[in-house]
């Protein structure tokens, strides 16, 4: 199949082009740096002519009031080209829960974005991922002095970007699903408890205190960001992801 990786430079699009090419697909990776400006859709009749599937795994520069409009116009943007295109299946990583947190700017913008995917012309199927280990990094940042780290005690349930490229990839190569396939990871933690696992882990010595107003997730409500039954449940625990 040739399959067009719009985001293909970044953290899940850059596995999910090398697991495709890895199994004798062609995909082909895009992005502002490689000249496509989904944005602006600069290069995307180009990028998609000849293309049985698009993937799209951009993100907004920001998380904040200006990322649905960034979700909307690019999602817009792709849908029109690909239909024009007679692109026969389009896939996106969206997040699991994500509909049940109106609270959040960037989770209202990936709902936007999921609906103009599914009122769109093309066929299409959505992943939703449950939050990457490599995003546990940037979230203690956020709440972070040179002393603490402050955060929730937010159930969550990670899993690493190789299994979510694996699930993205195998969804793309397959029937659109008209609907939405959920993977997470094999372990449910409470944020605050992830936060001090990951400080030991690196000899980090600050402390991490619970804190139910600290950071993005203090605004998710009751388990939301646990996977349903119906969930594709990856392999790869955070203890073996940290001693890598
Ligand atoms: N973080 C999580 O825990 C989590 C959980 C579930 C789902 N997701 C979703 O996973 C998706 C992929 O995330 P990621 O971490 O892999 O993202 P990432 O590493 O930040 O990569 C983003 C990609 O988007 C490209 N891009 C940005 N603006 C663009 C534009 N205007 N036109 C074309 N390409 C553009 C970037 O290209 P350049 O670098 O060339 O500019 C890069 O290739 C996101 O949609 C996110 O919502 C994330």
């Amino acid at each position: 199949m040739k399959i067009a990786v719009i985001g293909g430079t970044g953290l899940i699009g850059s596995q999910v082009v090398e697991i495709l090419n890895a199994s004798g697909h062609e995909a082909v990776p895009h992005s502002t740096s490689t000249g496509l400006d989904l944005l602006s859709g600069q290069g995307l009749p180009e990028a998609l002519a000849g293309v049985d599937v698009v993937v799209n795994l951009t993100n907004s520069p920001t998380f904040d009031d200006a990322s649905p409009a960034f979700f909307e116009k690019t999602m817009d943007n792709l849908l029109t080209a690909a239909g024009a295109a007679g692109v026969g299946h389009a896939v996106i990583l969206s997040i699991v829960g994500v509909d049940r947190v109106p609270g959040l700017d960037y989770y209202r913008a990936k709902v936007l974005q999921e609906d103009v995917l599914k009122a769109g012309p093309v066929p299409y199927s959505i992943v939703r991922a449950t939050q990457f280990f490599e995003f546990v990094d940037a979230v203690l940042s956020w709440t972070s002095d040179e002393n603490a780290v402050r955060l929730p005690a937010t159930p969550v349930q990670p899993i690493a970007s190789a299994d979510v490229a694996r699930a993205v990839a195998d969804v793309s190569v397959g029937a659109p699903l008209q609907g939405t396939r959920d993977v997470a990871g094999p372990e449910v933690f409470t944020l605050d408890e992830l936060g001090r696992i990951t400080l030991a882990a690196r000899g980090d010595r600050r402390t991490v205190v619970t804190d139910s107003t600290a950071g993005m997730f203090a605004a998710v409500p009751g388990d939301v960001l646990i996977a349903g039954d119906d969930a594709v449940i990856a392999a790869t625990t955070y203890r073996d992801w940290l001693a890598r």
